[in-house]
């Protein structure tokens, strides 16, 4: 399974990809707007910034809702470096844009994915990949989890190349469940994916194999 870290924050970008497990971005007009990224030409910047920290896929986010001018701002995106994947809404015309973008070389990840009817539209269109909110789901009481299950199923059957991008992760658990439940890629917070680090037992015994090595050596 692929890690990708969901933030538009620099610092946090290098952190992961200092801990060598990093393979890619995601970012969406939310996480930009929270690092107070506002306007074309400093949001196009960022992305420049992101696609030369990492050399994975870094996923950039349209803001148009119509054919044209989703692929009008598709292939300026894909254009600001070749790790640049377009992230498209999932609608009527994010899926024509899809199909567009499929056809002429441009990898896309299709978002705002919610129900396995519209992970199949997103694979028959050629999505490169598919983010299911998972977080967003569990939100409402739904089972987050189980869509991603779901997915993994029909897109096994079907034999779909979209690959299933967990999205809305919230917590290390997420992670592991994503993981056994057919994700092929989690993006998640850096603190989720810091937090599967974590364990008392580790703690203890790292601790007391300090403290027995001070004994013998001190
Ligand atoms: O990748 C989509 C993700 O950023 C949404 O996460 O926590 O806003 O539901 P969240």
């Amino acid at each position: 399974m692929k890690f990708f870290v969901d933030t538009a924050n620099l610092d946090s970008i290098k952190e992961a990809r200092d801990l060598g497990i990093l393979d890619g971005v995601t970012t969406n007009p939310s996480l930009m707007m929270k690092e107070g990224i506002t306007g074309t030409e400093n949001i196009e910047s960022h992305y420049k910034k992101i696609s030369e920290i990492v050399s994975g896929d870094v996923s950039a986010e349209v803001i148009s809702t119509d054919f044209d001018g989703i692929v009008e701002e598709g292939k300026r995106l894909a254009a600001i470096a070749p790790n640049i994947v377009v992230k498209v809404p999932m609608i009527r015309e994010g899926i024509k844009a899809i199909s567009w973008f499929s056809e002429n070389g441009i990898k896309t990840n299709c978002t705002l994915v919610f129900s396995a009817g519209q992970a199949i539209l997103a694979a028959k269109a050629g999505a490169t990949y598919l983010s299911p909110f998972i977080g967003r789901v569990d939100d409402i009481s739904w089972d987050g989890i189980s869509l991603i299950r779901e997915i993994a199923e029909v897109y096994s059957i079907q034999g779909y190349d979209t690959e299933i991008l967990a999205a809305s992760i919230r917590s290390p658990k997420h992670i592991v469940e994503a993981a056994k439940n057919g994700a092929d890629v989690v993006t998640c917070p850096l603190s989720a994916m810091l937090g599967l680090l974590k364990h008392p037992l580790t703690d203890i015994g790292l601790e007391k194999f300090l403290a027995d090595y001070r004994k013998g050596n001190a």
